[in-house]
């Protein structure tokens, strides 16, 4: 299917500093992103976008993910973001490229597993993946393993369910530690010594994975995308000044298209985060 590039729905030359960052994912897990973006630039304006109405991601068809990415990116910008960051590896893997065809101007940050550094960490050579079906799936996973496995054995693990789960969940119990422990089973037994969590949500549940991967090296890439949002914030406003401005954070904005109660206590609940969620209808 061919497409044409799109001007970026608000002209970023036009609007006020300081930055402002769209953020979303399927639902909660962008807020671990979310979390390294505020603590590296913490004078930018966050948007925060979670589509809980059609999660979890990881079980829908690349096409469905497209569209949703591009709705949610036009509504982020339509917002005031002057870029976007995609905190779901499942979106990111079905969808990026199409964001940047679609508006080249728009500068957006994608998440991905990070097995470049789990390899290069791995004495073993043996690396443990956790993601979603989705992402496993996707010709952009096989790229990068292709690309970094660097001889390494990458031993795969879907795991169906679990975003879900910690959407849900009150605290770690609550039956999480069942389905962690399920899916690192196979890890253990494969004997690796490093493991990914390649899926945004998977960190809120990480002493789980601590606990079910003993002695095993846990990698997440949010510190990562905080340092590239904020190359690309560099690009936009002089962050110096930000930086060196000790004002109180601007608040952080966000929408769902669900429950904005889900959101809104998981905020509370999990990052002691007091957060106004709106509707979002796109
Ligand atoms: N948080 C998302 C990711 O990083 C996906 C969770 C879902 O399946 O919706 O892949």
């Amino acid at each position: 299917m061919s497409r044409q590039a799109q001007p970026v729905p608000v002209s970023p030359a036009a609007l006020p500093q300081p930055v402002r960052i769209g953020i979303f994912d399927s639902g909660v897990g962008g807020l671990s992103v979310m979390q390294a973006i505020r603590a590296r630039l913490p004078r930018a304006e966050l948007l925060y976008a979670a589509d809980t109405a059609y999660a979890p991601y990881g079980d829908r068809s690349e096409e469905f993910l497209c569209d949703r990415s591009e709705r949610i990116a036009r509504f982020l910008c339509e917002q005031g973001a002057q870029m976007v960051v995609v905190a779901c590896n499942t979106a990111t893997a079905a969808a990026v490229a199409r964001l940047r065809a679609t508006w080249p101007a728009l500068p957006v940050v994608g998440v991905e597993p990070g097995v470049k550094p789990a390899v290069a960490m791995s004495a073993a050579h043996r690396v443990g993946v956790l993601a979603t079906t989705r992402t496993l799936a996707s010709e952009k996973f096989r790229k990068l393993a292709e690309a970094h496995a660097n001889g390494a054995t990458l031993v795969l693990q879907p795991c169906p369910g679990l975003a879900d789960a910690i959407e849900a969940a009150d605290a770690l119990g609550s039956g999480l530690d069942v389905l962690v422990e399920r899916y690192c089973a196979p890890l253990r037994d494969a004997c690796v010594d490093v493991a990914v969590l390649g899926c945004t949500h998977y960190v809120f549940a990480r002493a789980l994975f601590e606990r079910a991967l003993p002695g095993v090296e846990l990698i997440d890439t949010a510190e990562a995308i905080a340092r590239q949002t904020a190359r690309f914030a560099d690009d936009l406003v002089d962050r110096g000044d930000a930086q060196a401005d000790a004002s109180p954070a601007p608040a952080l904005r966000a929408w769902s298209s669900g429950s904005p109660h889900v959101l809104a206590s998981f905020a509370r609940r999990w990052l002691a985060l007091d957060v106004a969620v709106r509707d979002m209808h796109c």
